[in-house]
């Protein structure tokens, strides 16, 4: 049973934790529960039937990560500093009317040069994880080849700066900055871009992985094929349905020659990705709605997760494009990605239903992926209009910790856009923005009680940045960025954030 979101967001859900952690770590709340003490016996329960006392704080698990992410093009700049090549990124903003109010990454925060800044603001959030990634053309700037040691040298220091302070260099290996030489040669959907990426992995792993130990190979992959290749709004803003399945299936092998790298030369190194997710739920409980629910799982959680896991594709679609695909023999066996952890980004909740018959014989589209989907829209909604929907991240990491046995998960993208800026005395008091994610970590921990194994928690964004094709125009951060003069103000949500790593507990509601 789905608890209501007036349910959830009253929940303060101490006594499942509880039940997950030694005892004695807890307060003396009162819970009001029908199911106190049945979190062990029913530890992969979908949802729960529970009250909570929202006066009770909620423990975290000892070592639990506390971090905050970014990723190298919204934040870096610099675009052609220091050897570094053209990324499809650069191209794509540089291509007038893509972004909107013509906003590029090309100074971004220049985090290139105020990383040290960066690394400050996470020490007084006490972070001890940050996850952020490496553009591929820093390193090699045609994508293939010798690396560039300047990019080299500054991922490095990073690194050396980030242990220094205590803080997990987190490191994603590809968030979406492909070299502009591999889009010329083919991009994604070319084979040949796979081998390279595990070029790249394999010297980046050599570089780094003496002090790195936690990698994520991909950042949604479902979102940079879909929307870069299908949908045409991201780099680099192809509109063709071979092209996309295509690069589905590359990125596919890439993960595995990507992991089998990583892993070949640092056998130690713990290698997940993370994936772009969300609860899919039919729009009505007609069995026609709940298979296109299914498909939306299948084509959204588990298109990139399956095949690294378990050799295959899921059911998404009417009939398995294999040729269109271009698969050939042993390439499932080559997809093969034995994750030591499950990256999910999680921000807000499918609705699925199918199409009438109209609409399928309408849209070749639709005839081989019969699915509707929209966002929910019953929550507030972000500046952004996504819906806050807390309920999504628990449902959606307990059924992958029931469907695949039980994995390390790590919460590796949670966040919301709110445009508030300071008030005249300078403080930026992003209220809704606290709210956000106190919801959404209580549903980690609910989901901790319920005997997920979920070690990690990070919110997007370490501080305001570039977002993709909204541009300058969406504010995630936890810290306020002003792009004027780059001045980097903590938002009242980055104090709240701060308390909640110090105590490694969720503060009581307030309210
Ligand atoms: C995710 C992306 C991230 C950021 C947030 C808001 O899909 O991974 O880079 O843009 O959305």
């Amino acid at each position: 049973m789905r608890l209501t979101r007036r349910e959830f967001a009253q929940s303060g859900l101490a006594t499942g934790v509880a039940a997950a952690l030694p005892t004695g770590l807890f307060s003396a709340c009162s819970v009001s529960s029908n199911a106190a003490g049945a979190a062990n016996s029913a530890p992969l329960a979908t949802s729960r039937n529970m009250r909570f006392d929202s006066a009770c704080e909620i423990p975290f698990p000892k070592n639990f990560f506390w971090g905050m992410a970014t990723a190298a093009y919204q934040i870096e700049g610099s675009w052609k500093e220091d050897g570094k090549g053209e990324s499809i990124w650069d191209r794509f903003a540089h291509t007038l009317g893509k972004i909107k109010n013509g906003d590029t990454g090309d100074v971004a925060c220049h985090s290139y040069h105020r990383w040290q800044e960066d690394i400050a603001l996470m020490r007084t959030m006490n972070l001890n994880s940050y996850r952020f990634s490496i553009s591929w053309p820093r390193i090699q700037p045609s994508g293939s080849g010798p690396v560039n040691p300047k990019g080299v040298d500054y991922y490095s220091r990073l690194v050396d700066a980030l242990l220094e302070a205590r803080i997990r260099p987190f490191v994603t290996l590809y968030h979406w900055d492909l070299p502009q030489a591999l889009e010329d040669a083919g991009g994604w959907p070319d084979r040949d871009t796979a081998s390279h990426f595990a070029d790249y992995v394999e010297l980046i792993a050599g570089i780094l992985g003496d002090r790195v130990s936690d990698w994520t190979l991909f950042n949604e992959p479902a979102a940079f094929t879909y929307r870069g290749y299908l949908q045409g709004e991201l780099a680099p803003g192809r509109e063709n349905i071979v092209d996309f399945l295509r690069a589905t299936h590359t990125v596919n092998l890439a993960q595995g020659a990507g992991f089998r790298a990583l892993k070949a030369t640092r056998p130690s190194a713990r290698v997940g990705t993370a994936l772009s997710m969300s609860a899919c739920e039919p729009a009505t409980d007609s069995e026609e709605n709940e298979l296109a629910a299914e498909r939306a799982h299948a084509i959204t959680n588990l298109w990139f997760l399956e095949p690294a896991l378990n050799c295959r594709y899921p059911e998404a679609f009417t009939f398995f494009p294999e040729t269109a695909m271009r698969i050939k023999s042993g390439d499932l066996d080559k997809m093969k990605a034995p994750l030591d952890f499950i990256g999910i980004n999680l921000y807000y909740r499918t609705i699925a239903s199918a199409p009438t018959a109209i609409e399928r014989f309408s849209h070749a589209q639709q005839w081989l992926f019969p699915v509707k989907m929209v966002g929910g829209e019953q929550g507030p909604k972000t500046d952004m209009g996504w819906e806050v929907w807390p309920q999504a991240l628990y449902d959606t990491v307990m059924r992958i910790t029931r469907d695949f046995n039980h994995p390390v998960i790590e919460i590796t993208e949670s966040g919301c856009s709110y445009n508030d800026g300071p008030d005249a005395g300078g403080m930026i008091r992003d209220t809704r923005r606290i709210e956000y994610h106190r919801q959404y970590l209580q549903a980690v921990a609910h989901a901790i009680a319920d005997g997920a194994d979920v070690r990690g928690y990070h919110a997007w964004s370490l501080m305001d940045n570039f977002e993709w094709a909204e541009g300058f125009s969406q504010r995630f951060g936890l810290t306020y960025v002003d792009f004027k003069t780059q001045q980097r103000t903590i938002k009242e949500s980055g104090r709240w954030y701060a308390k909640v790593v110090a105590g490694n507990k969720l503060p009581a509601s307030v309210g």
